[in-house]
């Protein structure tokens, strides 16, 4: 069932009280395809990994447990705060840093990630090549990209709002990576009928 629109507002850019209540909601309602998305990544304990788009922050802590170091960019500034303060230990210890950006322009360095995820975000992306190019900039060569998301046809049987969330469907999903030079692209599912997918591109 799709979100009322003032959740999927927030959905879109958690703000203030009501946006930490909508990223509890997020971190339970999504957490099936997160944690599918970071059993894909297979973080090891030297990789550097970025989470892009990261909301109610369910992914921090388990990618914290797993890497070196974790980078984590959310355009709303009130979930980069959040997240700052929940993890002041490990940003005090050098082992995670917290960013405002948007995918369009992220705020990192070129190839410097082993692993990079970004669940539920390509909705809000104001471009998909250019989202796809800044993902592939930032990782290191051989570097992997795990993309979760629910695509247009389920989206659309579900009634989500159009205005708020732009539909993708994963082959155009799939066309932007290889698009921005991502040679190899699966597309993965736990199970065949599950309805959204998670892509892993290298
Ligand atoms: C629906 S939430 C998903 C959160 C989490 N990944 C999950 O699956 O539960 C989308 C998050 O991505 C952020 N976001 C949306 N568009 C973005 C963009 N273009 N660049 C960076 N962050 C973005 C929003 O602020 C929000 O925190």
């Amino acid at each position: 069932m799709a979100p009322p629109r003032l959740i999927a507002r927030h959905l879109a850019h958690p703000r203030g009280v009501f946006g930490r209540f909508v990223g509890g909601l997020m971190n339970r309602r999504n957490s099936r395809m997160n944690r599918f998305a970071l059993q894909l990544l297979d973080v090891k304990s030297s990789d550097r990994v970025a989470e892009i788009g990261f909301g109610g922050g369910a992914t921090l802590g388990p990618l914290l447990d797993r890497a070196a170091h974790l980078t984590a960019v959310d355009r709303s500034r009130d979930v980069v705060a959040w997240a700052t303060a929940r993890y002041r230990i490990a940003v005090d210890a050098g082992r995670a840093d917290f960013r405002i950006g948007e995918i369009e322009a992220l705020p990192l360095q070129s190839g410097q990630f082993d692993k990079v995820c970004s669940v539920n975000t390509v909705y809000f992306w104001r471009s998909l090549p250019a989202g796809a190019g800044e993902l592939r900039r930032v990782l290191k060569a051989g570097g992997v990209l795990a993309l979760g998301f629910l695509p247009a046809d389920a989206m659309g049987r579900l009634g989500f709002p159009k205005d708020i969330f732009t539909f993708r469907t994963t082959g155009d999903v799939e066309h932007a990576l290889r698009q921005a030079g991502f040679g190899a692209v699966e597309i993965h599912r736990p199970e065949p009928d599950t309805a959204w997918n998670v892509i892993v591109a290298r």
